[in-house]
């Protein structure tokens, strides 16, 4: 009865949340630093791989969650190009933790529209991360709904690099006029060649810094960092940062529209 009563309560918190966020227009892309599951597993006295299982969880929901609020972009940053320097052991069972999220989600994914997609350098991966990674793919390529993105061996440098080195390959098929390397040209050649910036960044485990994530794409992103560490975030928390999106004043070096 009490357990009824409670689950109530926050259904009811949770409802008048969304009531408010369909007011006012939706951040297009969410990207989210999901961060702080050692330090989860830690306070509870438990080994940090149980920190990246009990951040599943967490996935499930902001990815549940985008989709129901119609969000078009959700790039998660799951494993970076310094995540190498972990040991092997923690790596391999991140990976695992990878594959085995597809194989259950994959129906969800597809039952809820979701199209899942990967931005990373691909060739360091292992084969049976790379299999699972396109299986995935191609099975929610025709689906419509929310683009959900995992960055997965990424960096925001490494991926300038990979743009320039894709631009001087082609350039020596087609010689580059140097007039025509424009903002536009470069992003033409990132691996979210195709995705709108972000327009919120979140960060969980109170760390205020970005760690090497899409450094171009976040140039005019709205930043909103939590204390709660990764395993401990859910829908709620979702709901809340775009509800502080919404509030923020994007100016883009302009003036305020007040004045
Ligand atoms: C985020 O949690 C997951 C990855 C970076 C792969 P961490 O593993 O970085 O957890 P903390 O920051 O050590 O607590
Ligand atoms: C950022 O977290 C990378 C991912 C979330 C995948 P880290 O834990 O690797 O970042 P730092 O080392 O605290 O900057
Ligand atoms: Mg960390």
């Amino acid at each position: 009865m009490m357990k009824n009563t409670i689950k109530k309560v926050t259904e009811g918190h949770l409802q008048e949340l969304l009531d408010q966020i369909k007011q006012k227009p939706l951040p297009r892309h969410v990207a989210i630093i999901m961060d702080g599951n050692g330090r989860w597993a830690r306070s509870r006295n438990l080994p940090r791989v149980e920190g990246h299982r009990a951040g599943i969880t967490s996935v499930r929901e902001v990815v549940e969650g985008s989709a129901e609020l119609g969000i078009d972009y959700l790039t998660l940053f799951a494993f970076s190009t310094e995540n190498w320097k972990r040991p092997e052991s923690e790596i391999s069972v991140l990976m695992s933790l990878l594959k085995r999220y597809i194989d259950k989600e994959l129906p969800t994914l597809i039952e809820k529209n979701i199209n899942f997609s990967a931005i990373g350098r691909m060739e360091n991966l292992h084969e049976s991360v790379r299999k699972k990674l396109n299986q995935a793919k191609e099975k929610t390529a025709h689906c419509t709904g929310l683009h959900f993105i995992v960055a997965l061996n990424y960096s925001g440098r490494a991926e300038l690099v990979d743009a320039v080195k894709k631009i001087l390959l082609s350039a020596k098929q087609i010689p580059v006029d140097i007039d025509s390397v424009t903002e536009g040209f470069l992003q033409q050649h990132l691996y979210t060649s195709s995705i709108p910036d972000p327009d919120l960044l979140i960060r969980t485990s109170g760390e205020y810094r970005i760690s090497n994530f899409m450094l171009w794409q976040l140039a005019y992103s709205e930043i909103w960092i939590t204390e709660l560490f990764w395993p401990d975030f859910n829908k709620r928390c979702l709901y809340e940062a775009i509800l502080v999106y919404q509030k923020r004043e994007r100016r883009y070096g302009g003036l305020s529209e007040k004045i």
